[in-house]
């Protein structure tokens, strides 16, 4: 791509663009939070929306029943809203770790991760699982630890977890008044500032906050003596550890500012999204497969599909593909390269999506997400450009840790049966594998997480018709497999090991347990296991 100098406005809007991704462990507040920043961000009338969003997708949408019915939020959505003078994308990622394929990929469209823990809990396993994929990509970290109205775990203990289990530097960039019923505010280390905190009614307010120094009476009146004398404490040993905060160490994911709050009473959430946006960067370059870096503000519009989502809502019963915008500017209309195929496409039905609303969009920039609607070529990983001759390479593949067969119960809607289960396959809602030595021509299916398989079959069945039988397959494990000196297709296999071939024929093996793999692995040294494809 030619580096051409970027229009002084291309520039002025990139500049001001954050998209980033709540990342957390189910029930730890990230639905909550996320409202909070959106009446933060004046969508005051879509605040509300996160949660009706539940109730209404259910009255709306079938197949996302069963999210009603499990209690969780299958599909992801992107939040766009202005808060002064940044705009701010904020991508929603599924929360329950079943879909943690679908969540891998969206943290690969965001520049930055804020994660919300439990203050009560601390580190959870799915947090866990999330930040690895954050930093795997090297995305900047933001922590909120939320819950601090109820009783918590020591904030020194969980600052403690972020540097044990994370590996990560944590600095406190603000630390809680006493906890659970004695929770009060939270002292401010940058500005020397207490702010202190009122249970606010409703929540749909922003909540009312008094300021002042640790010393000053009416901060320490509110304070219970005990609280009072810990958080002196506490903070001396803050500031005697010594630890500078350098926002450079931020974006280099060495270290994670460390905000705490309560989402529910809306407490602490101006204070993150103040800190997150003021040290978090705009869209950075990303490297093409040549290895070229492409700068946002270069002219030339690119971008690449993290997502695909069909009949998200039965009154549009269309597919849609989330892109995000890497250079350039997006115009609605706009013709650009599929350069997968090398075919041209028009971008003509652009939407900005929230829920079950669409709002047509005409433009938007590097560090937006456009939901381009109705393009059958389209699948997860494509990138789009004026220039064909360039390929990001951003999405993960995911080694499946379960496996089930599926057969069409209705010989008469063997159709039906393909193309549903072909256009979830393009979704990337679940693999399809080939057994070679397989007796009957019944397709093997693999995923991350055996809700995955129970989605499928839903929504074979309410979108395209479908009825459909699971046989549950024993695999647990899968390894993408390479030898010079072995044909791993003649090989005897032992007991609990398979072969079988991926949707793009490279050969797997499937193992029943992790000791068989590992005595596998340890008994063939000549064969090179991998957990991606080679
Ligand atoms: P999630 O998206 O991460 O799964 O979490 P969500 O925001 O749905 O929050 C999970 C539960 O935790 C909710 O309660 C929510 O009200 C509560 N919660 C969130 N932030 C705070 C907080 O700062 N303090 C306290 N005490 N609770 C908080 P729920 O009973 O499951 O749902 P709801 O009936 O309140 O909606």
């Amino acid at each position: 791509m030619p580096v051409e100098t970027a229009p002084a406005n291309l520039s002025k809007e990139i500049a001001r663009r954050r998209t980033f991704a709540i990342v957390s462990h189910p029930d730890a507040g990230k639905t909550t939070i996320t409202e909070k920043f959106l009446l933060y961000g004046g969508a005051v009338h879509l605040a509300g929306s996160v949660t009706a969003r539940r109730n209404q997708r259910a009255s709306t949408s079938d197949w996302l029943e069963l999210e009603q019915k499990r209690g969780i939020s299958i599909s992801s959505t992107v939040l766009q809203f202005d808060y002064d003078g940044y705009r701010v994308n904020l991508l929603d990622t599924p929360g329950h770790q079943d879909f943690s394929e679908d969540t891998y990929r969206v943290l690969t469209a965001v520049d930055a991760a804020i994660m919300v823990i439990d203050a009560g809990k601390g580190i959870e396993a799915q947090t866990l699982k999330l930040f690895e994929v954050c930093r795997h990509r090297g995305v900047p970290i933001f922590t909120f630890i939320n819950k601090v109205d109820r009783p918590t775990l020591e904030p020194f203990e969980l600052l403690d977890q972020l540097e044990q289990k994370l590996g990560l530097a944590p600095y406190a960039v603000n630390w809680p008044l006493g906890n659970g019923p004695d929770f009060r505010g939270v002292w401010d280390r940058h500005t020397k500032m207490a702010h202190l905190f009122e249970r606010t009614t409703g929540n749909a307010q922003r909540a009312p906050v008094q300021t002042g120094g640790l010393d000053d009476d009416f901060v320490r009146e509110q304070l219970t003596p005990e609280t009072y004398e810990t958080v002196c404490e506490e903070v001396e040993m803050l500031e005697g550890a010594g630890t500078e905060f350098d926002p450079a160490d931020v974006l280099a994911a060495k270290t994670t500012p460390v905000y705490f709050g309560s989402a529910l009473n809306n407490f602490g959430v101006q204070l993150l999204l103040d800190g997150f946006l003021k040290y978090s960067a705009p869209p950075e370059s990303r490297k093409t497969t040549l290895g070229i870096e492409i700068e946002p503000s270069n002219p030339a519009f690119s971008g690449f599909v993290f997502k695909i989502q069909a009949n998200m809502d039965p009154k549009h019963r269309d597919r849609i593909a989330f892109i995000r915008i890497v250079s350039g500017k997006f115009e609605r209309n706009m013709t650009v390269i599929h350069a997968r195929t090398g075919r041209k496409v028009r971008l003509g039905n652009a939407s900005k999506i929230f829920g079950s609303e669409r709002e047509t969009v005409e433009e938007a920039y590097a560090g937006d997400v456009v939901g381009i609607v109705g393009n059958n070529l389209f699948a997860i990983g494509d990138t789009l450009t004026e220039d064909g001759k360039m390929d990001y390479d951003e999405i993960p593949f995911f080694a499946p840790e379960c496996y089930t067969y599926i057969e069409n119960a209705q010989p008469v809607q063997a159709k039906r049966f393909r193309t549903g289960l072909s256009q979830l396959l393009q979704e990337g809602v679940m693999q399809q594998y080939r057994l070679p030595d397989a007796v009957r021509n019944v397709p093997l299916l693999g995923a991350a997480g055996p809700l995955q398989f129970e989605i499928v079959q839903y929504r074979l069945e309410s979108e395209y018709g479908a009825e459909t039988r699971l046989q549950a397959a024993p695999w647990i494990e899968t390894r993408w497999v390479k030898s010079d000196t072995v044909d791993i297709s003649r090989m005897p296999l032992p007991p609990g090991v398979r072969l079988a071939y991926d949707g793009q024929d490279c050969a797997v093996l499937l193992f029943e347990t992790a000791w068989g793999m590992n005595y596998f692995a340890e008994r063939n040294p000549e064969i090179t296991l991998g957990t991606l494809p080679f």
